[in-house]
């Protein structure tokens, strides 16, 4: 256990720059009834190096990400929106404090409530637990999770590269915290690709941006689906969308003569889709010049419903990543994506989707955000199907970690049907 804890107790003091600042219990906090008295981070830490008790490593035994489960056809969309507006769609995220008793009861409080926090996550798309001793660090988030009897798994997008683990043992991820991207604003997306859909997520905040900004947010897929102009979510619907990845920009081809152009142009395809979409893991199709420019290879996903029923409810939700991946949004907020991770979004045919219908879109999105300032050990459990997030930019150190949830449990083969991660720690070091 020492490694893998001195590594983990590391990487959290390390991010949590100021001393102690996430993992400090205030003084109008109370610990756990028989729990040692915490008094700092890092005399915690020492505490940490000596325990006998640490959870087993399970880093090797997450199962891969779940495929999406797509149920889009004939949705009767007018029919929907009607009864979602009689209904009144239940508050979300709804909110759960911690009381005196819960916290003397620690992760026995959630094991207790199984079934009851279930049905309210069903009912409510996203749980925001406030005043939690017990997820206050890696150990505790990861006790809560587990006293649920969630399955963890991996990021949809773990081959990717993109993604970077806070604990790998621990199934857990790190947020968007770094400074480099801390400007850049993630717009709302659900966790998924046209391929893989986490079933759950539990966002955790260990630390808030110590400058400003930096909220998490969220908007509920039934709420957008039904303030929609039922015209414009038709026509979407009909049309479909896919999504580009990524833009690799080989304007020198142009000088060459038509025929070793046509030749140079093939091969790289050829090259980009061996060698690089596979990284992806997300049956991407190599295309010239649709964004208008000809000598742009994009990657492109398959064409996808930007609606989806839930796979339990049966209830149809905006299910698209458009807010955050339309260039036309992009371009007109912070953001600090290069040209060749800049993604964007068409119709199914690849014709583009029109100002006015993407800015509808957007402002209906955002009409539905509720922004959550997280505090430290807050943690929001949310429906992936249900319910998209983002985060705002922000200033400062920030750390705020996330763990993915499928319905296959812990693999005892490590290498079985589960993409690896080399390129995740390639990445991850080098930048
Ligand atoms: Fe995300």
């Amino acid at each position: 256990m020492g490694m893998r804890r001195t590594r983990l107790i590391a990487a959290i003091t390390a991010l949590a720059a100021a001393p102690a600042a996430a993992l400090t219990v205030g003084p109008t906090l109370r610990p756990a009834a028989g729990a040692a008295q915490r008094t700092s981070g890092r005399v915690r830490a020492v505490a940490e190096l000596v325990r006998a008790d640490s959870p087993p490593a399970i880093g090797t035994a997450l199962p891969d990400c779940p495929p999406t489960i797509w149920d889009a056809d004939e949705i009767d969309i007018e029919a929907w929106q009607k009864q979602y507006r009689e209904e009144g769609l239940p508050v979300c995220p709804i909110e759960i404090h911690a009381t005196e008793a819960a916290n003397a009861a620690g992760a026995a409080w959630f094991v207790e409530r199984r079934e009851e926090l279930k049905a309210t996550l069903e009912k409510h798309g996203t749980i925001w637990f406030r005043g939690f001793e017990l997820m206050k660090d890696a150990d505790g988030f990861r006790s809560f999770w587990e006293s649920l009897d969630l399955d963890p798994c991996l990021d949809p997008l773990h081959t990717s590269g993109l993604r970077k683990f806070l604990s790998k043992d621990d199934a857990l991820y790190e947020e968007v915290n770094k400074e480099s991207l801390s400007k850049h604003y993630i717009g709302l997306h659900n966790e998924s690709t046209f391929k893989k859909t986490a079933k759950a997520g539990a966002f955790v905040c260990f630390k808030p941006a110590t400058g400003w900004g930096g909220d998490f947010f969220l908007a509920d897929g039934e709420a957008i689906f039904r303030d929609l102009d039922p015209e414009v979510l038709r026509e979407i619907v009909r049309r479909k969308v896919r999504i580009s990845v990524s833009n690799l920009d080989f304007d020198l081809l142009d000088k060459l003569p038509p025929p070793q152009k046509e030749a140079a142009m093939r091969k790289l395809e050829q090259m980009v889709a061996d060698g690089v979409a596979p990284k992806f893991d997300m049956d991407l199709e190599m295309l010239w010049g649709t964004d208008g420019r000809a000598m742009r290879l994009q990657a492109v996903q398959n064409a996808q419903s930007p609606v989806n029923r839930h796979p339990a409810t049966g209830r149809p939700a905006w299910f698209c990543n458009l807010h955050n991946q339309a260039r036309f949004l992009r371009e007109r907020r912070p953001c600090g994506t290069p040209e060749v991770g800049m993604t964007d979004i068409y119709f199914g045919d690849l014709s583009l989707i029109p100002g006015e219908m993407l800015q509808h879109i957007n402002e209906v999105s955002e009409k539905n955000i509720v922004t959550v300032p997280m505090q430290p050990g807050e943690v929001l459990l949310c429906d992936n199907y249900r319910v998209l997030h983002g985060r705002d930019i922000f200033d400062g150190d920030r750390l705020h970690a996330v763990s993915w949830f499928g319905d296959e449990k812990l693999q005892d083969d490590s290498a079985a049907n589960k993409p690896g991660d080399l390129l995740n720690v390639v990445l991850n070091s080098a930048f």
